[in-house]
């Protein structure tokens, strides 16, 4: 069946609700019907240079909860990046037939770069989109499930890949970006102009899968609304309200209509906060016990990432040789 890849960076211990709602929500629904790899994206997470203790766990964690989430590792592969040297292999290869200033108008980086100062970006988040469009055309994958935030990302994998076939002869499968819609940009809590993210300097309007329920509850009742006080969905001029009515219908599967019938009235903000609340904690504290449990016996977990690892480098040696001939490199034997 056709494949789809998709990844995560272990830069936090807990992934936080967009993780969960934009990408790993379809991950889990996709993977009956696709031959599907999950990546724990660690080459990716080197570009914050993080401490290697903290990167190790991190990955480990990252993995568990791809598990805790529902991805069944009988069903998909489950792996670690860097177990599998293809992906720096040929994100080489794509990096020479990717402009400098292509690569430089990528929006992540010119974010990242520009708070960090020249000197404090270094050249891994520059070629970051390069390894990532790797992670995808190893694989031959026809989609990616992915949120809003990655599709300038997917564009330049759909690129380079166009590009690298038009050169050297059909060698890679185009990918199609799999967003969804409403779950595709959770937003900050505290800033719901802005989307939820893991590198916000405000972490109180982030809800994190691996939190206590308690501080996950506080955080839902605390959320910036507005003080128009009626549940509407407007996401222009409300989008507090807005982005808690589409956590409230992803998490119960009521649509938005619905919702805003079931408060409408004056003073509904509370009973909304309320419900939000318990809907998170529904998700998150089973899945943060599951994770606990995953995490009690770290040597199955690291048997499964390591039979993941041998079955994404079946495809993705194919795939490099294909790459590494079309190229004009000379065999090794
Ligand atoms: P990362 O680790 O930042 O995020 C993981 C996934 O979560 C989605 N996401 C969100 N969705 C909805 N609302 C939000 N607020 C929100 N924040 C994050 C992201 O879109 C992503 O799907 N570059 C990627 C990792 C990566 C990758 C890949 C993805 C590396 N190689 C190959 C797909 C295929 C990243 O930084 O995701």
């Amino acid at each position: 069946s056709a494949r789809i890849l998709s990844g995560m960076q272990p830069t936090h211990d807990s992934l936080h609700l967009g993780n969960y709602l934009g990408a790993q929500v379809n991950w889990v629904r996709m993977q009956q019907d696709f031959d599907a790899f999950f990546c724990v994206v660690d080459q990716h997470a080197l570009t914050v240079q993080p401490d290697p203790a903290d990167l190790r766990a991190r990955t480990r964690v990252t993995a568990a909860q791809y598990l805790a989430g529902g991805i069944d590792p009988q069903v998909s592969t489950v792996f670690v990046q860097s177990h599998v040297p293809e992906h720096s292999q040929l994100a080489w290869v794509l990096n020479c037939i990717t402009g400098y200033g292509e690569a430089a108008r990528m929006t992540q980086f010119k974010d990242k770069s520009a708070k960090r100062g020249t000197d404090g970006t270094n050249v891994g988040l520059f070629t970051y989109p390069m390894l990532m469009a790797a992670d995808i055309l190893l694989y031959d994958a026809t989609a990616v499930p992915v949120g809003e935030d990655q599709r300038q990302h997917l564009e330049l994998t759909r690129d380079l890949a166009q590009r690298f076939n038009a050169r050297y002869g059909d060698t890679f499968v185009i990918p199609q970006p799999h967003i969804p819609g409403e779950t595709a940009k959770i937003m900050s809590l505290q800033e719901p102009t802005a989307k939820m993210s893991k590198s916000a300097d405000n972490q109180n309007g982030n809800l994190m899968m691996l939190d206590e329920p308690k501080a996950n509850t506080k955080k839902v009742k605390s959320a910036v609304t507005d003080t128009d006080n009626a549940v509407r969905y407007d996401p222009e001029a409300k989008p507090g309200i807005a982005n808690l009515l589409r956590i409230h219908s992803a998490l119960s599967g009521d649509s938005v209509e619905t919702l805003v019938d079931r408060y409408a009235g004056e003073n509904k903000y509370g009973a909304l906060k309320t419900d939000v609340a318990e809907l998170v904690v529904g998700v998150q504290a089973p899945f943060k016990a599951r994770v606990d449990e995953l995490l009690t016996d770290p040597a199955e977990l690291d048997r499964i990432l390591a039979a993941g690892a041998a079955r994404a480098r079946e495809v993705a040696s194919v795939t490099l040789r294909r790459v590494y001939d079309a190229v004009g490199f000379v065999p090794a034997a």
